[in-house]
């Protein structure tokens, strides 16, 4: 069995494609996910897709991964910068954390500059827009030292 990466999107990023797409691009949430999945199967690892606007439901599930996945590939969306009870969320899991920003948080308004999940992360990947998907999945693969699927 392959180990599980879980991938979470937090409020706002079921609108991908329509939001902003100066900002975050013309991709769609499913775009994104079946590109998340592939990268997955090519490099030995089941991905499991989630995403949410209700941050009760995205703790329930932080909490859910623990012991049961090997990596959690988060965007919080605007929880990064508010959400104190995501960040424990992701402390009492215990599984190792990659943070996810489609745009380069730090070249936008000051509010969007603090992380409570980077505090947690082992890498932000911020900038690279839907890519940074991809190269956080490929980094689990390396820190976990994957399989690729023949
Ligand atoms: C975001 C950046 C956040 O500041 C914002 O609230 C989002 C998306 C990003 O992917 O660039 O919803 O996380």
């Amino acid at each position: 069995m392959s180990q599980i990466i879980l991938v979470l999107n937090g409020p706002n990023l079921n609108m991908l494609g329509l939001r902003e797409p100066a900002v975050y691009g013309h991709e769609t949430l499913a775009d994104v996910e079946a590109m998340a999945v592939q990268s997955g199967q090519e490099l030995g690892l089941s991905i499991e897709c989630r995403q949410t606007n209700h941050e009760g439901q995205m703790i329930d599930w932080i909490h859910q991964a623990r012991q049961r996945v090997a990596g959690i590939v988060i965007n919080p969306g605007a929880w990064t910068h508010t959400s104190i009870a995501i960040h424990d969320a992701l402390i009492a899991c215990e599984v190792p954390v990659l943070e996810v920003h489609i745009s380069n948080v730090h070249r936008r308004e000051e509010f969007r500059h603090h992380s409570f999940v980077s505090k947690v992360a082992v890498g932000v990947i911020a900038g690279f827009g839907t890519h940074g998907y991809k190269l956080a999945i490929s980094h689990f693969a390396k820190l976990l030292n994957a399989k690729p699927a023949i």
